[in-house]
């Protein structure tokens, strides 16, 4: 059973190597249903893992209902302005909620799969960056239910992003070396260290990380980092 689980999830894009961009959806105590963007992965077995800071709403939900919904969706003119709502310039989204399946929280309308999942654990940790402090929950869940609407969908994953950018880099500092450009060279292999770092921190034992180590190591005679 749980292999079979975890095997519908992947078909479905949750890994546990790199975070998927999903909208996760709660109930709130008066039963108000809310949606906002997070990033999930698989921890083997039927279990996920989410990462939410404890100042949201969704976090406040999350650990009163026990139970939350994640709803695949592959639509920047969804996930984006649903992510930006605190900004009122940005304009407001219309979410349409289905009723709650087998879990205590509404799923979202027009998605390409619903996975429904209840709190096991939650686990709060202090972090500090250059921002600031704060907190951010580390909750594990189980998987009660998978619905897949369009078996094929592949959700938004930061890394991939990052290995294409990557590979786009490298056309150009190469064409900026081969023009004598070294100075831009030199720059867009900064720019390209930088995602090679922000993919080794969301998803240290990815193939994207692997694919984008190599990309950096085509340029290791001509720069020294
Ligand atoms: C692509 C993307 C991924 C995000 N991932 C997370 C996440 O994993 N955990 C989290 O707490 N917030 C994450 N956020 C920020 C939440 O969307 C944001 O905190 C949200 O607005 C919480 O609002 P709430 O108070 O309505 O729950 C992410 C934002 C974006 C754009």
């Amino acid at each position: 059973m749980k292999m079979q689980v975890m095997s519908s999830l992947t078909k479905i894009g949750l890994t546990k190597q790199s975070p998927a961009e999903i909208v996760l959806t709660t109930f709130s105590p008066d039963k108000k249903p809310h949606a906002s963007v997070v990033g999930v992965r698989t921890m083997g077995g039927s279990r996920v893992l989410l990462r939410i800071f404890t100042n949201t709403r969704t976090f406040r939900n999350i650990v009163q209902s026990r139970a939350a919904v994640i709803n695949i969706v592959r639509d920047v003119n969804l996930l984006v302005p649903l992510a930006l709502k605190r900004f009122s310039r940005f304009g407001k989204i219309a979410l349409e909620f289905q009723k709650p399946g087998t879990v205590n929280a509404p799923r979202l309308a027009n998605t390409d799969a619903h996975v429904e999942i209840e709190v096991e654990k939650v686990e709060r940790t202090k972090i500090s960056d250059e921002i600031g402090s704060s907190e951010v929950a580390h909750i594990t869940a189980r998987v009660k239910n998978i619905e897949a609407m369009n078996p094929t969908i592949h959700p938004f994953k930061r890394s991939e992003f990052f290995v294409i950018e990557s590979a786009i880099l490298a056309t150009r500092i190469k064409e900026a070396l081969k023009n004598g450009r070294d100075e831009v060279a030199k720059r867009k292999f900064l720019e390209l260290s930088d995602y090679v770092e922000k993919c080794r921190r969301i998803a240290p034992h990815s193939g994207d990380l692997n694919l984008m180590i190599k990309i950096k190591n085509l340029f290791k005679n001509e720069m020294r980092h």
